[in-house]
């Protein structure tokens, strides 16, 4: 047990996705995992351990923004010994090109700051996906014939955003998407050794403001948990 997630030491699996809602760990294990077990109910954040296609595998909610999902990726690594973390999570299209639906798979995650950056200081860290978990998701996309994008994204530390001109520097620099957690993922897994990737589903569209119903979200969330069950044991 640690102070956010009440597992018993071996209940969590050496992989993990992790949505930001706890809902959203439910409904992934409950469709996608055999034989799931709740593992963490503590302060709601809902994590499940089941097996996919004979793989142990943990769905662990991460709460939104980088300082939630600091506290539950560093326990994970850490204390339980996870080796491979995939973020599995929405994000707006900055793009044209980037439709509602689409997947974007992150290779570096772009940000004003992170709760790391007290250890880099004036360092500028870049960063980046696992290269073999990236080019795996990549591949599973393809042979599901759904529509991905790999590149850069923009990890915010707000949703409503008072700096406009921020989002445009990254459009203007051909960031994909925005979201608010990946950066801190990477960085974690980069201090302390696991291999990491975002998954992240199209759900809203800034340069147009157009955004997926709810019942559209269900869906698309579906091909993203297979892309990134898939990648990690490809
Ligand atoms: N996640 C999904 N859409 C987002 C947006 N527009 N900004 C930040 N995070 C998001």
């Amino acid at each position: 047990m640690t102070i956010h997630i009440g597992a018993k030491l071996g209940e969590i699996a050496e992989t993990v996705l992790m949505p930001g809602d706890p809902m959203r760990a439910k409904w992934a294990a409950e469709t996608f995992l055999a034989d799931a077990v709740c593992v963490n109910r503590v302060r709601g954040m809902l994590g499940y351990t089941g097996t996919w296609n004979g793989h142990r595998v943990t769905i662990q909610g991460s709460g939104m923004g980088m300082p939630s999902l600091s506290i539950y990726a560093n326990e994970l690594i850490r204390d339980f010994g996870a080796k491979t973390v995939i973020r599995i999570g929405s994000a707006g299209a900055m793009q044209d090109h980037v439709q509602l639906r689409d997947i974007v798979l992150a290779m570096t995650a772009s940000t004003l700051s992170t709760p790391s950056r007290g250890v880099f200081r004036e360092l500028n860290f870049a960063p980046c996906a696992d290269f073999a978990l990236l080019s795996a998701a990549h591949r599973a996309a393809m042979a599901k014939g759904v529509r991905a994008h790999v590149g850069g994204i923009y990890s915010s530390d707000v949703f409503y955003d008072e700096r406009p001109d921020l989002d445009e520097q990254m459009i203007r620099h051909g960031v994909l998407a925005v979201e608010m957690e990946a950066a801190e993922l990477y960085i974690l897994a980069a201090r302390y050794g696991a291999r990491a990737l975002a998954v992240l589903t199209v759900s809203d569209h800034l340069p147009t403001g157009r955004a997926l119903s709810p019942e559209d979200r269900e869906t698309s969330f579906g091909a993203m948990v297979e892309i990134a069950l898939e990648a990690a044991f490809a």
